[in-house]
């Protein structure tokens, strides 16, 4: 495989956001560099049986939308080639997987780490490219790479939206009609309660409760967390002086859902 190789991690069900981190990994490693993108859906961060079960899987749509977004090899495990039976090593990050997601979500990291820990060993990469959408996996797989001195560096690229704002995510696909006609009011509730920071407003409170309170607008979603966190370390943050992050996770029936909006004191 020629050098550079940057990895494109990802679970398939490839939509424009994925197509977007391949094409960004082709600027990273240009024409002779070598664009690798793996499609595991990784049974081990999976808390739901079900979730993992609905998980869409349509392999060789995806394995032609690497090609055409210009992606050099596919890898695409089974789950027997990525995990011994009797396998009994796992890489836990012990910090910021504890709060958000994690918190609702108890071994999704582990899993999370440990499959992409494999994937870095397997493909000695230079670089690994993943989406900002995530941005508490994003977070973990920085500190993984930090705190073990793994020689790879990680890029992270921003989210890509739909033009009603909704985050393009592989899970969209399972709303239903009616739920995907009310899911941009996600986007919407995070820009609105960004826009407090405008006027002026640098206390978390106010700013929470804008999101919720349009958020409450949404019939069909039910809130798993609101939260204003520091960019780097996931804490909650009362006063925003530092960038921050206003997040999100919900559900539109049994489909989760995740956003978040950066926020800059000087806004
Ligand atoms: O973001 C994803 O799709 C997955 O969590 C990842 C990084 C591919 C690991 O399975």
């Amino acid at each position: 495989m020629a050098r550079p190789l940057c990895l494109v991690p990802t679970m398939g069900a490839l939509h424009e956001g994925h197509l977007a981190l391949i094409r960004a990994a082709r600027e990273k490693v240009g024409a002779s560099g070598t664009v690798a993108v793996s499609i595991f859906v990784n049974p081990m961060q999976f808390d739901r049986k079900d979730d993992l079960e609905k998980y869409p899987r349509p392999l060789d749509r995806d394995l032609a939308a690497c090609e055409a977004a210009g992606a050099d090899l596919v890898f695409a495990p089974d789950p027997g080639q990525m995990y011994a039976a009797d396998h009994s090593v796992t890489i836990s990050e012990n910090r910021l997987s504890t709060t958000l997601c994690g918190a609702a979500r108890p071994g999704h990291f582990t899993g999370v780490c440990t499959v992409v820990m494999k994937l870095f060993l397997l493909f000695r990469a230079e670089f690994a490219i993943f989406g900002k959408k995530d941005f508490q996996q994003l977070a973990i797989i920085r500190r993984m790479v930090r705190d073990l001195h793994v020689p790879i560096e990680i890029i992270g690229h921003s989210t890509v939206r739909e033009s009603d704002g909704l985050a393009m995510s592989s899970r969209n696909v399972r709303l239903t009609p009616e739920q995907r006609a009310a899911a941009p009011s996600l986007y919407r509730a995070l820009s609105a309660a960004a826009g407090l920071l405008k006027l002026g407003e640098r206390q978390a409170g106010p700013v929470l409760d804008a999101a919720k309170h349009y958020l409450a607008q949404t019939m069909t979603f039910r809130i798993d967390y609101v939260a204003l966190v520091d960019a780097e370390t996931l804490e909650p943050v009362a006063v925003i002086r530092r960038p921050a992050l206003l997040a999100l996770a919900g559900f539109f029936g049994d489909v989760r859902l995740i956003d978040h909006i950066e926020l800059h004191a000087d806004f």
